[in-house]
């Protein structure tokens, strides 16, 4: 039975939560692998509409075990609340584990985000503000404090007395703030980890033992490819991989495991947040689909800048993680535009390139080259075969696919389960 890796092809909210949510009603193990509360993915099924930060989005699977791996970073104040919303909701969360290797966020990774962002001034990033990076660089700087900490008082004590007189320094000395009580942070921890602890173990045996049994494992992407701080936008990017190679890591996984990996592609682009997107509509079109799709941040509500979909980029996302299918998803956010178009190469002093390039002031100077499509006009969200799609959506997704250089598995026209065409098989 397969691993199938559900991973982001753009810039984050292609709609992961949607595709994970349906896929996880055939899986035993769900397991979320990288990022953090950044991540806000939307589910809709029977049980309601649902904004996951952490929890994994299989969590309304009744068969599937949730894993948080050891590739997330924690708020706990986030997670205990997630549970809790579920709980209030009649969403079983008795299946959700985390791993006691996952990195916790701390109230100075916080307040440090937001005040680099202010130090950065006209270079910010555009962070979610969450603590993510903070916290990825203490994790690096092995200065971070996990989830298993939690369950040993001394040892926390310890160790938060010797981290918090260190980003007291910095607070303090370089932002001119208040230092953090350690007492304070150290009791409001001691709750979270008694809170957390039926949820703590170690994870990768869960696995394994999943594994044996011959059952379906799914890894949830958070973010997306041109997020990852290698292959994205650098430096306007997260802090931890979202990418196939990311999954093994972040999930506790062996590389030789992993048997689809499934690339989800919004069928046009958006980001959020600052940084090059070459094919990014400053005009009423772009305008015209932020409003049609609600095209605003999930965790943030951050207007996402809106754009024609760029297959520079995206066929250098199936290159760096070995797509095996692609899911388009938001088709029917196309449904009102007489034309479509989708950017084919980068354009500069009248030379053309056809690959992604890795330095962001290339990117800013690079201009879109398209190619035109005729729009289909019409409405799609209820059609269910792949053959009653216009002539039109299907001449756009077969050119996606031939540009993309992976089959497509799957086509998404509505945000809840049923509003899903498979077009050929996953696994
Ligand atoms: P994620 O972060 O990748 O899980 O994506 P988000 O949840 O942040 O954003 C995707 C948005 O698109 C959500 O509001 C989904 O409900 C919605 N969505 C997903 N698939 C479709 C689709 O095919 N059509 C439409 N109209 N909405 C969709
Ligand atoms: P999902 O899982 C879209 C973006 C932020 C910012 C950059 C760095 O929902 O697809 P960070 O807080 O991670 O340090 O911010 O990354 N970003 C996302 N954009 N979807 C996400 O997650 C994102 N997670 C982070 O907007 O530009
Ligand atoms: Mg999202």
């Amino acid at each position: 039975m397969p691993v199938i890796a559900v991973i982001g092809a753009q810039w984050g909210d292609e709609g992961k939560g949607k595709i994970v949510d349906l896929l996880a009603q055939k899986a035993a193990v769900v397991v979320r692998f990288s990022g953090g509360d950044n991540a806000g993915h939307t589910v809709i099924n029977p049980h309601g509409e649902f904004k996951l930060h952490l929890i994994p989005s299989g969590i309304f699977s009744p068969h599937a075990v949730c894993i948080i791996g050891n590739g997330v970073v924690i708020n706990p104040a986030v997670l205990i609340d997630e549970i809790e919303q579920l709980d209030k909701r009649s969403v079983d969360t008795t299946r959700l584990f985390i791993s006691d290797r996952a990195h916790l966020i701390m109230p100075y990774h916080v307040l440090l985000d937001g005040l680099e962002e202010q130090l950065r001034a006209g270079k910010a990033l555009g962070t979610t503000r969450k603590g993510i990076g903070p916290a990825f660089t203490d994790k690096a700087a092995r200065l971070g404090i996990r989830t298993g900490d939690l369950s040993d008082k001394e040892v926390l004590l310890e160790r938060l007395r010797f981290v918090i007189d260190y980003k007291n320094t910095i607070l303090t000395k370089i932002y001119g703030v208040s230092p953090l009580s350690l007492d304070e942070v150290y009791r409001q921890y001691c709750q979270y980890g008694k809170r957390l602890a039926p949820y703590i173990r170690e994870t990768t045996i869960m696995l394994e033992e999943a594994l044996n049994r011959d059952e379906v494992v799914l890894l949830e992407g958070a973010q997306g490819t041109l997020l990852d701080p290698d292959f994205g936008t650098y430096p306007y990017t997260t802090s931890s991989s979202p990418l196939a190679g990311g999954a093994c890591l972040g999930a506790g996984l062996n590389p030789t495991k992993i048997s689809r990996i499934l690339g989800v592609f919004k069928a046009y682009c958006t980001r959020v947040g600052s940084g090059p997107m070459p094919t990014e509509l400053k005009d009423e079109t772009g305008e015209l689909i932020r409003e049609l799709a609600h095209e605003y941040g999930t965790t943030t509500g951050r207007p996402r800048r809106c754009g024609w979909f760029d297959a520079v980029a995206a066929r250098f996302s199936t290159r760096i993680n070995g797509f095996t299918g692609a899911a388009i998803t938001r088709l029917d956010i196309l449904d009102a535009l007489p034309r479509l178009k989708i950017c084919v190469g980068y354009k500069l002093d009248g030379e053309t390139i056809e690959h992604f390039p890795g330095s962001v002031a290339a990117l800013d100077r690079y201009q879109p080259v398209y190619e035109e499509l005729p729009g289909w006009q019409t409405p799609i969200s209820n059609i269910q075969q792949y053959e009653q799609l216009p002539i039109e959506a299907r001449q756009y997704i077969a050119r996606l696919e031939e540009l993309i250089s992976c089959p497509v598995n799957l086509i998404s026209v509505g945000s809840s389960r049923e509003q899903t065409i498979f077009k050929t098989p996953i696994f």
